[in-house]
């Protein structure tokens, strides 16, 4: 096929260098943002002998991964990663198993009503926890990174295994610490991710070993999860949720001699990716909120009057309240814009060779979509590095630019999306309702910066929440 071929940039190969030895993946994020201005929208990278392709800007991205979605729905044939090689449940697999389990993933959540009200009931239990919890501190300075993980991790765990953990239970806690840790290892852009060679090396420089130990540690918990389910069914205690739901379906098919993918197999590592995709990423939305509203108090009032005006003190907020906040949902979107929190979302793979913006891009080439150029394009956005909620409204409505991309796009795009949407809906409203966020100390604002971790979460701060006398 014809088209423009990648040269060979020599200088960029010391940069690259430059990142690894680093051992930072900060910096391969801050070192793709600098070959940007030198390479356009569209360039290759050599890691060792993997050829990776880096998509940046909406129109690339849109021309892959929706137009041409099928060539790139794949993830790469290594899995994720070099080193822990997943092939199974979603977020790792290709092919006929990805589409069987996450369209019966997707068909599970619908039965549950996601987006409707039995799901919002579910956020808003956690929801009550949490602000007891928060209640509780007496407007001190607290820490609560931790906690609000826990929060959005009850909120996946009630969906998915029909309970949730109090922020007490240190085998959650300990659960929680140690997905973190494995999503920080997998992702990131780790030597391991390209170089599988590094798990025998002598000692364990590169993680990679820690990585394959937490793996198997989380799967054995998974599978656990999974037996005390079907142990509450036998015993006649089981609430809904998608583990018996799962097994339902798989069951129906067997019986009907129905060909399938689903297993035993796939369906812890589906538990473990809808628990892995749906903890941190809402509750480091959450954290940049809480960051922002202590940055911006007249957005914080404004986000607060539109409550009182709408919702009142009387009553707790509810999931059909959201299609009236128009402001909240511009500062919802304004932070999950700015923030970013997944900035080079997964590796994709081309599965055929084809052509993206006059470039050839080869067959089973490994693609990083970068997010993250797109939420801070200042030709989309204008001013796209400042935290301005009007933004997003045009004459007093919720205006939603294609552009915003927080969630992915095409076929592979977050399906947790609704779950997360009402989730970071129902936990602020109901926190603003309650509660003001001040700074700890008001000389001294916490940094707007980012540590990478599992997700671009902010440098660890501390804030104040003081209930507000009319709640
Ligand atoms: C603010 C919250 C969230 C954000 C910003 C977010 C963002 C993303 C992004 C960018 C992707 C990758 C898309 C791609 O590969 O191109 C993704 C995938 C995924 N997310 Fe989320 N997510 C969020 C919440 C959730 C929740 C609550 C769940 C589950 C309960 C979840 C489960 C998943 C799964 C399973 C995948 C893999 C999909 C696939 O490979 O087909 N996410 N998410």
């Amino acid at each position: 096929m014809g088209g423009k071929k990648f040269e060979d940039e020599d200088e960029l190969i010391g940069e690259v260098r430059d990142w690894f030895s680093n051992l930072d993946a900060n910096f391969f994020i801050q070192g793709i943002y600098s070959l940007l201005p030198r390479t356009g929208n569209i360039f290759s990278i050599y890691f060792g002998g993997t050829l990776v392709i880096v998509l940046s800007g909406y129109d690339v991205l849109k021309e892959a991964l929706v137009k041409q979605g099928d060539i790139f729905v794949d993830r790469p044939l290594q899995g994720l990663s070099g080193v822990v090689q997943v092939k199974n449940g979603i977020i790792g697999s290709s092919g006929s198993v990805w589409k069987e389990n996450r369209t019966s993933v997707f068909q599970i959540f619908k039965n549950f009503g996601l987006g409707k009200d039995v799901i919002s009931q579910k956020i808003l239990e956690e929801v009550e926890f949490y602000l007891a919890y928060l209640k509780d501190l007496k407007g001190s300075v607290a820490y609560i990174q931790d906690i609000t993980t826990c929060a959005t991790a009850n909120v996946t765990c009630n969906v998915v295994l029909g309970k949730r953990f109090h922020y007490d239970d240190s085998d959650a806690l300990c659960l929680i610490q140690s997905i973190s840790e494995y999503m920080t290892l997998v992702g990131g852009g780790r030597m391991h991710t390209w170089f599988s060679f590094v798990k025998y090396l002598p000692g364990d420089l590169f993680q990679s070993k820690r990585l394959m130990t937490l793996q198997e540690e989380i799967l054995v918990k998974m599978r656990c999860f999974i037996e005390n389910v079907k142990d509450e069914e036998r015993k006649g205690l089981g609430s809904s949720n998608l583990i018996l739901s799962s097994i339902e379906k798989l069951e129906e098919k067997q019986k009907t001699g129905q060909p399938t993918e689903l297993s035993m197999y796939h369906l812890e590592r589906i538990v473990f990716d809808l628990i892995l995709g749906g903890s941190e990423t809402t509750s480091t939305t959450l954290l940049w909120f809480y960051l922002y509203m202590v940055h911006f108090p007249d957005i914080q009032d404004k986000f607060y009057n539109e409550i009182i005006r709408e919702i009142g003190t009387d009553r707790t907020p509810a999931g059909q309240d959201k299609v009236r906040l128009t402001y909240v949902n511009a500062v919802i979107l304004e932070t999950q814009r700015l923030a970013t929190i997944s900035p080079f979302s997964i590796l994709h793979r081309c599965s055929k060779e084809t052509t993206i913006a006059g470039y050839t891009i080869p067959k089973d080439v490994q693609v990083l979509t970068h997010l993250d150029a797109v939420m801070l394009d200042d030709e989309i956005w204008g001013d796209a590095r400042q935290f301005r909620p009007e933004r997003f409204l045009k004459e007093g409505k919720l205006f939603y630019p294609e552009q915003f991309v927080a969630f992915g796009l095409g076929k592979r795009s977050c399906p947790g999306e609704s779950l997360a949407k009402m989730e970071l809906f129902l936990f602020t409203v109901s926190l603003i309702q309650r509660f003001k966020i001040v700074p700890s100390d008001p000389n001294n604002l916490p940094i707007r910066d980012y540590v990478r971790g599992a997700t671009c979460c902010p440098v660890p701060f501390t804030v104040k929440f003081v209930q507000r006398t009319d709640a």
